[in-house]
């Protein structure tokens, strides 16, 4: 009977073991961090997964990943691409595909098998990704367009153009079909169909680029729309960025075009392709009789040719279609995601403002369409235009959209209920004028579709506090509307431009929010091929707008966001691949503008500082404004030490060197002018001329609190404690009242509702954030409704202060994370959490009673040093696994493994 129990005992324990042998699960498996890509055309593709585990302490060891050519070789365990073997590492982030040449169109299946001190975890789900076209010889396809105009296109001012509309018939062999690709780009914008059926779901596709420089195509797996016989595929053109939306003024690359190639495969191996060329047919006289971004879209729906994506359409009346010049860029495989109908929203109220006229109100200034559900007669029109904000009278207020139109007309079939939405044209909108609407409208017959680039959603961030919930839901909404296949200024007057000053220290806010990696790396290719070969870089890239002011603080974004990429993502390749172009454009600007180590030049100055009267937008008082050699100076020396990092990071010493050297000698230089020893302050002593070279690390040990004294003092005396900078020091200034102590007035500034503030623009019925802090009443010239420049490091301070989740010194992609909440009176809870490239981060805390209790949450195979605000080491009850390593500044400072982990203090 002993034995027995025995016996029992000891099997117990082993099948206890078996099960706890393998706490890990390998998810998320990525590859060039998009989950199963179709449409890769890189040779090496990196491929990344994430550990997940109930159990703390989980580190990996080691890993194995095979990639198949086939499924069941997969499954067999048969790595017959590439079987990378045991590879002793903890990394689980951008492993290059090492096996065979991968060829064009293949698709790759892959696993990972993961060791890690817990034991070994099976192998992961399956994943895969597909080739595109490697090879430039692979096009068969031809450019396909029409290169003029037809009545009714307006090529001057307010340009304009109908849609294009293309079809071809073909027909496919009587074999089973084993796959079939299409392989699309379309300039601006292309919307593809096979057999009446649309192709995808994306929107305003492909992504917008410097088409000369690049263009990109999207692949897709198209063989369930195809059968054997006879097929139709249709293409509409629209004019997205490729027609110039404003001529003169933005650049134009020309009349709509596509290249466009179906490959279907047999299942006998053989293959049929199907291309753009002379023998498509093309029509101008279809339903979209214009379309422009800024100006809206008109639609007649009479002019439908129902059946004409269908094999059998009369296409007697088309055009031929002509081949067409190439549009010059390199076609290249589409990196970042499509934009998409990322969520609808309806209408909250709808009054009738006189006989006919309506006001929709969509409840929230939203970025995307209106669908329209309407029954009328034939030749019936409903107008609809757009605006961010009402007039006192109740009509839409649109004075700040300037000479942008946005105005959509469709005109009705007439023929039972219709339901439209545009297909070319977007709006920055939370109100709706209609007229023509044929019956009295009601709220179900309008939605709101909000158009936007496809991302994941990675942040949660909620406190006790109110104001900062709606702040982060308003600037939520802000940052979405204005990531538009590069993240624009605005969604709804007559610029849109990816300003790259807007969006410098605000990437990294963003980035705890989205998944914007790829949107961001793009953008970075943006700016490159937007480098004049001087070196000079524009302030706004794609450079349809061709500003070349040379400055160091707008076109400085492409140096901080490659960093941001690096903490955030623990991407290094933008860094490798834009490295030369930085360091260019460093050297450009310093050969023409450096002056015994001062930069002088700059042009926009501390934008948008906060105005002492309503009505201006720029403040005219000398006290607020901040020296241009001042900002000039400061960023020169940051991003030489961004530079410095670069070089030692990509193992280049003498380069390294040579920034080091160079940042030394401007802050020399810098000091000597700017700083004043006796006041401790920098230049005219303003908020931006302080904060800058404190948290550029310019300021010498000893004037460093005389400094931050003076940020303290004008923040409190002359802006009574609300936000005392521009929209360059903005980007600084909530982090460095809180990593100088005063968290304290960053809470106060974050909370105020009164102006100038975030919580003001809330209290003044704001749904996004202002361009303006004034933004209610100062001039319409430049008053979007919808701009996120003003943003500045909040989010930031709310995911890295508020929550404390931040890299920990030398750390990226929070490898090891540092937990350290930075607390203020008022603020009772917080709880955030934050899916990183590695996993789920999560800090939650809550302070009851003077007792502060806080559950954080590791991902596995990362560690964290976690900062436990407390009044002494006694007064901290930590949990299992944490390791004291000493007292710091009012926190108790721990070690911890991956896990789960609870504390509690008394503060
Ligand atoms: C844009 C800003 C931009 C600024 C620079 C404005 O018109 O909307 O976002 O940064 O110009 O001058």
């Amino acid at each position: 009977m002993k034995k027995l129990f025995i016996l029992f005992f000891y099997a117990g324990l082993f099948l206890t073991a078996c099960a706890k042998n393998a706490p890990v699960m390998v998810t998320n498996l990525r590859c060039e961090s998009l989950s199963d890509p179709v449409g890769i055309d890189i040779a090496a593709p990196r491929l990344s997964w994430e550990l997940s585990s109930d159990v703390n302490d989980i580190r990996q060891t080691g890993y194995r990943i095979i990639v198949a050519s086939s499924l069941d070789k997969l499954n067999a365990g048969e790595g017959d691409l590439w079987d990378s073997k045991f590879v002793k590492s903890d990394n689980t982030l951008y492993i290059p595909y090492s096996g065979s040449k991968p060829k064009s169109r293949m698709k790759c299946y892959w696993k990972v098998k993961v060791a890690t001190n817990k034991g070994d975890a099976g192998w992961s789900a399956n994943a895969s990704w597909t080739s595109a076209l490697l090879d430039s010889s692979d096009w068969k396809a031809e450019w396909t367009g029409l290169d003029k105009s037809f009545p009714g296109d307006v090529l001057e001012k307010n340009t304009r153009l109908s849609a294009r509309y293309f079809r071809k018939e073909f027909t496919l062999d009587p074999k089973t079909i084993a796959n079939a690709s299409l392989y699309i780009s379309g300039l601006g914008f292309y919307e593809a169909f096979i057999n009446g059926k649309r192709v995808g779901t994306q929107v305003f596709s492909p992504t917008a680029t410097d088409y000369s420089k690049s263009v990109k195509y999207n692949t897709f797996d198209v063989t369930e729309l195809l059968k054997a016989g006879a097929n139709a595929m249709g293409v509409v053109l629209g004019n997205g960025r490729f027609f110039s939306m404003r001529q003169p003024g933005i650049r134009n690359f020309g009349f709509p075009k596509m290249i466009t190639q179906l490959e279907v495969t047999y299942t006998d191996g053989s293959r049929q392709t199907i291309v753009s060329d002379t023998s498509w047919k093309v029509t101008a006289n279809g339903p979209i009789r214009s379309n422009s971004e800024f100006d809206g879209e008109e639609y007649d729906a009479r002019m439908e040719t129902p059946g004409w994506t269908l094999a059998g359409f009369d296409d007697k009346n088309w055009l031929q279609a002509e081949k067409t010049e190439a549009p010059g860029g390199k076609l290249e495989a589409q990196r970042n995601r499509n934009i998409q109908i990322m969520e609808t929203i309806s209408p909250i109220a709808i009054t009738e403002l006189k006989p006919g006229m309506y006001i929709l109100d969509m409840g929230q200034n939203m970025v995307g369409k209106l669908r329209i559900k309407v029954k009328g007669k034939a030749g019936d029109q409903v107008k609809l235009r757009f605006a961010e904000t009402l007039k006192k009278d109740g009509s839409l207020y649109l004075d700040n959209i300037r000479g942008a139109l946005v105005t959509d007309k469709y005109t009705l079939k007439g023929k039972d209920v219709e339901i439209w939405e545009p297909s070319f044209t977007y709006h920055g909108f939370r109100f709706v004028e209609i007229t023509g609407f044929p019956v009295t409208p009601s709220l179900s017959d309008f939605e709101g579709r909000v158009m936007i680039d496809e991302m994941d959603v990675t942040g949660k961030f909620e406190t006790s506090n109110k104001m900062i919930n709606n702040i982060y839901k308003n600037a939520y909404w802000g940052i979405r509307g204005n990531y538009r296949s590069m993240p624009t200024d605005c969604p709804q007057r007559d610029e849109r431009m990816g300003w790259l000053g807007d969006r410098a220290v605000g990437s990294l806010g963003e980035s705890f929010i989205f998944d914007n990696h790829r949107l961001y790396a793009k953008w970075l290719d943006d700016i490159e091929q937007a480098q004049r070969e001087t070196g000079s870089i524009p302030d706004v890239a794609p450079n349809y707008w061709q500003i070349y002011s040379d400055n160091m603080t707008w076109p400085g974004a492409y140096i901080i966001i490659a960093g941001m990429l690096y903490d955030q993502f623990g991407d290094k390749e933008p860094i490798i691949k834009h490295y030369a172009s930085m360091k260019k454009w460093m050297n450009y600007m310093k050969e023409k503008y450096m002056i015994d180590y001062i930069m002088k030049k700059d042009t926009y100055g501390d934008w948008c500082m906060p105005p002492e009267s309503p009505e201006l937008i720029h403040s005219k008082d000398s006290t607020r404004i901040t020296a241009a050699a001042v900002l000039g100076t400061t960023f020169y020396y940051h991003l030489s030490t961004l530079l410095n990092r670069f070089a030692v990071l990509l193992d280049k010493p003498v380069d390294a060197d040579q920034f080091a050297k160079e940042a030394e000698s401007v802050k020399k230089a810098f000091n000597e002018k700017f700083l004043d020893k006796p006041a401790g302050c920098y230049s005219n002593n303003t908020v931006t001329a302080n904060i800058l070279p404190l948290r550029f690390g310019m300021v010498p040990d000893e004037y460093k609190n005389a400094v931050f004294n003076n940020i303290v003092e004008k923040t409190m005396g002359d802006f009574k404690g609300h936000v005392s900078a521009g929209l360059v020091g903005i980007q600084q200034l909530m982090r460095g009242l809180s990593d100088y102590g005063r968290t304290d007035i960053a809470y106060q500034i974050a909370t105020n509702t009164t102006y100038p503030s975030w919580g003001y623009m809330v209290e003044n019925g704001a749904t996004t954030i202002w361009e303006l802090w004034n933004g209610n009443t100062a001039d319409p010239a430049m008053n979007s409704g919808n701009h996120v420049m003003l943003l500045g490091d909040l989010i930031a301070w709310y995911y890295g202060y508020l929550a404390g989740i931040q890299n920990a010194p030398g750390s990226v992609g929070y490898k090891q994370i540092a937990f350290k909440p930075y607390l203020s009176k008022g603020l009772d809870y917080v709880d955030a959490s934050f899916r990183s490239i590695r996993g789920l981060i999560g800090s939650s805390w809550k302070i009851e009673d003077g007792a502060f209790t806080w559950t954080i949450k590791v991902p596995a195979n990362c560690s964290a040093i976690v900062y436990v605000p407390v009044s002494g080491k006694e007064a901290v009850k930590a949990p299992a696994g944490a390791k004291y390593n000493g007292m710091k500044e009012g926190y108790a400072v721990f070690q911890v493994a991956s896990g789960t982990y609870s504390f509690i203090s008394k503060l």
